[in-house]
């Protein structure tokens, strides 16, 4: 077989010890995904292919679940629907008990349809539309007031149908986690979120059972979950003794960060990340002081990111390289931000999907959009590798696939791997059919001449 031409270039190496771009060489690569081999993925499925790990995905939320509890047992996970709501995806989640945490008409729709009780939905986010609110309510889901002009629509909604609403109050707090996240919800500390407390009760249109606070995302710091359980539990002290509420849930949010490398962080998750056990641990140990038998609220999580994106992968294969002028090798893949949306905050580890041979050098990897923005690894550290070659990003289980557009590709093919290593197809690859399907072309624009 002709062998490939490589232009020879000089490459700094640093030999022996490691350094902090690891070491200089490591030829294995990563040919299976629990058990399965890439090149039967990619011969089947084709490329690029999304595949996500039954195994590790209940692993990770087994793990939280029991990690949570240890402390407290009255914890319920809802699982974030936005963070990746392929139907098979909040399956799994909903079989290990998880509710369904929803911020949309679409979401709480879909949450239903999948076989969720609105009961069991926790409805979150800035824009509610009145005729889904009133589903909501109708349901008895948990209604997370964001704004003042929400709660207008509930207390009409509320007097329509000649019955009080059970909502909570969204609330955003300083936890010493800046920027602060103050656009969503009610201010703890400036006082808004009592001035809507009083509000509530004056208008007796609306019960208050909760309180909501979703701090931000990729928290590194378990000190601000700690923060934030004090600040809500002192607050529900001061609705008890003031105004005879007693609240029966408290929801702490999402926003613990998953094993993904965060830009601008100079040491790798393992290092970087806290494990579950440390803010379960700093959490817990907060609510056990803050409750006692006597008063135990629910709490909820609605942990997104750090539930599912390691049991995602994406498979994608090299399309063509070059060198730019200015040196750098460059390849070319058949995935980008079309498909992950992710690399604007992490670089991506990725692999390649078979054992080679050869100096590594920097290279950048762009996506196939023809468009400049398409880079999905400004810098990163590859052997010389052929067209056809897979590459595998992981992890990307996290709002990759509901933050996907359909520009210029179809979206491709999305397989499950069982707990016993079998495939199952969760989303299969678009036609032309499915985006184009609710076009349409008036008459007379049908006939042309060219
Ligand atoms: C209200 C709410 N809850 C939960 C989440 C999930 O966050 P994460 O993926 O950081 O856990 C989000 C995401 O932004 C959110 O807005």
């Amino acid at each position: 077989m002709k062998k490939i031409y490589e232009k020879p270039i000089l490459i700094k190496q640093t030999m022996g010890m490691i350094n902090k771009f690891q070491s200089g060489f490591n030829d294995q690569g990563m040919t299976e995904i629990d058990g399965v081999k890439i090149k039967d993925i990619v011969e089947k499925f084709g490329s690029p292919v999304f595949v996500f790990s039954e195994r590790e995905l209940r692993k990770t939320i087994r793990s939280y679940v029991q990690a949570f509890k240890a402390y407290y047992p009255n914890v319920v996970f809802a699982w974030s629907y936005k963070t990746n709501y392929l139907g098979a995806i909040c399956s799994i989640l909903h079989s290990e008990g998880c509710l369904a945490e929803v911020v949309s008409e679409f979401e709480y729709q879909k949450a239903k349809r999948l076989g969720v009780p609105g009961h069991k939905i926790i409805f979150n986010g800035p824009c509610k539309r009145s005729e889904i609110l009133e589903v909501a309510a109708a349901d008895g889901a948990m209604i997370n007031i964001d704004h003042f002009d929400e709660i207008f629509r509930l207390e009409e909604i509320a007097a329509k149908r000649n019955k009080k609403i059970d909502v909570g109050l969204r609330i955003n707090l300083d936890s010493g986690v800046y920027p602060q996240w103050s656009r969503f919800g009610f201010n703890l500390e400036n006082g808004q979120a009592l001035t809507m407390v009083k509000r509530l009760v004056k208008n007796k249109k609306l019960n208050l059972v909760g309180v909501h606070c979703h701090m931000g995302t990729f928290m590194l710091s378990t000190k601000a979950y700690q923060i934030s359980a004090e600040k809500l539990l002192q607050f529900a002290a001061t609705l008890k003794e003031e105004y005879k509420i007693t609240l029966e849930y408290i929801n702490l949010g999402g926003g613990f960060p998953s094993r993904n490398r965060l830009k601008g962080i100079y040491l790798p998750p393992d290092f970087s990340v806290p494990p579950v056990q440390d803010f379960a641990k700093m959490i817990g140990q907060t609510l056990h002081e803050k409750t006692n038998p006597h008063y135990m609220p629910t709490v909820y999580f609605e942990s997104g990111r750090a539930v599912v994106d390691d049991s995602g992968y994406l498979i994608t294969s090299i399309v063509g390289s070059k060198r730019l002028v200015d040196g750098k090798k460059a390849y070319i893949l058949d995935a980008g931000v079309n498909l992950m949306v992710t690399p604007q905050w992490y670089d991506i580890p990725v692999k390649v999907g078979v054992d080679f041979k050869g100096p590594v050098e920097d290279s950048i990897l762009y996506g196939p959009l023809c468009m400049n923005i398409d880079v999905i690894r400004d810098f990163v550290r590859l052997p010389p590798l052929s067209a056809g070659t897979p590459l595998i990003f992981h992890p990307v289980g996290a709002y990759c696939v509901t933050f996907w557009m359909q520009f210029i590709e179809y979206r491709p093919n999305i397989i499950l791997i069982t707990e016993n290593n079998e495939i199952e197809v969760i989303r299969r690859k678009e036609t032309l059919d499915d985006v184009i399907g609710n076009e349409q072309v008036p008459e007379r624009l049908k006939k042309f001449k060219l």
